[in-house]
């Protein structure tokens, strides 16, 4: 299916995932609205694939209406692939970034699907793809609060699926749940422990942002009467 002026919506595209996703949809000839805080990182990627960039804080609910405002009438796919992974362990993790990780991995996510679906065409609907992880699915001994922001993130996209199909809302709506990607978040999930971190490294090849970004493609081009759940994809060395 062509995805040929379409319009997305991709939160966190100023640096890994967001960011190879960015490149993989601007290749299909999609308009992108890129986000993020980070306006200089934004600037210069709108700048390279000629896409609009509009900076948000996602933790700030006015920032986040103030996006969809911005975003213009219409969107057709909102990637919502924003999110945090700060160590935190469930004994003694700081209580403010439990708060944190669920403002950005659950509510902004959640707010950023309420939000978008009043942009997409009331009759043929669009496509939300939440940016999950494996960490959904089952709780890592390093997974901590990250892991419960993470089945939250589950428990949403599915309980959005039944309220659509619900009021014959034909928008898809689906998650990607990987395993390790290489990419900046994973040196604050290891912050407390560097070594395990660097000997992951070198046990195993971690999946390629441009490997979900693939991912992301290959549902995006679905025919509309097909509707992905979930996609897992981990490093084929990942044990658990
Ligand atoms: N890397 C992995 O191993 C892995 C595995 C499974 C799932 N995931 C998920 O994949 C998604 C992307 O992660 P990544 O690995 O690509 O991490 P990353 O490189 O650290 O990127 C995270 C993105 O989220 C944005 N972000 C964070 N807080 C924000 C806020 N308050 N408001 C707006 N934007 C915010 C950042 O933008 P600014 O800094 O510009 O705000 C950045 O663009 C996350 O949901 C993560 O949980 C990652």
């Amino acid at each position: 299916m062509s995805l040929k002026n379409k319009t997305a919506l991709i939160t966190g595209a100023s640096s890994g995932i967001g960011k190879a996703c960015a490149y993989a949809l601007k290749e299909e000839g999609i308009r992108l609205i890129l986000t993020g805080r980070n306006k200089i990182k934004l600037q210069e990627l709108a700048k390279k694939m000629d896409a609009s960039f509009i900076v948000a804080d996602l933790q700030d609910d006015s920032e986040v209406e103030k996006l969809f405002n911005e975003a213009g009438t219409s969107i057709d796919i909102l990637v919502n692939n924003a999110g945090i992974a700060p160590s935190a362990s469930i004994i003694d993790g700081d209580i403010s970034s439990f708060k944190d990780l669920l403002e950005v991995n659950v509510l902004a996510l959640t707010h950023c699907c309420q939000l978008a679906l009043k942009k997409f065409d009331s009759i043929s609907g669009g496509q939300i793809v939440n940016i999950s992880s494996m960490s959904g699915h089952r709780v890592p001994p390093s997974g901590g609060f990250y892991a419960a922001t993470k089945f939250a993130v589950r428990a949403v996209t599915e309980a959005l699926r039944f309220e659509l199909k619900a009021q014959n809302n034909k928008t898809r709506v689906t998650m990607i749940s990987p395993g390790f990607v290489d990419t900046p978040l994973l040196e604050k999930y290891f912050a407390s422990d560097q070594e395990k971190l660097k000997k992951l490294r070198l046990e195993l090849k971690m999946l390629d942002p441009n490997d979900i970004a693939e991912t992301l493609k290959f549902i995006l081009k679905t025919p509309n009467h097909v509707e992905i759940g979930d996609i897992l994809l981990r490093p084929q060395d990942q044990k658990i």
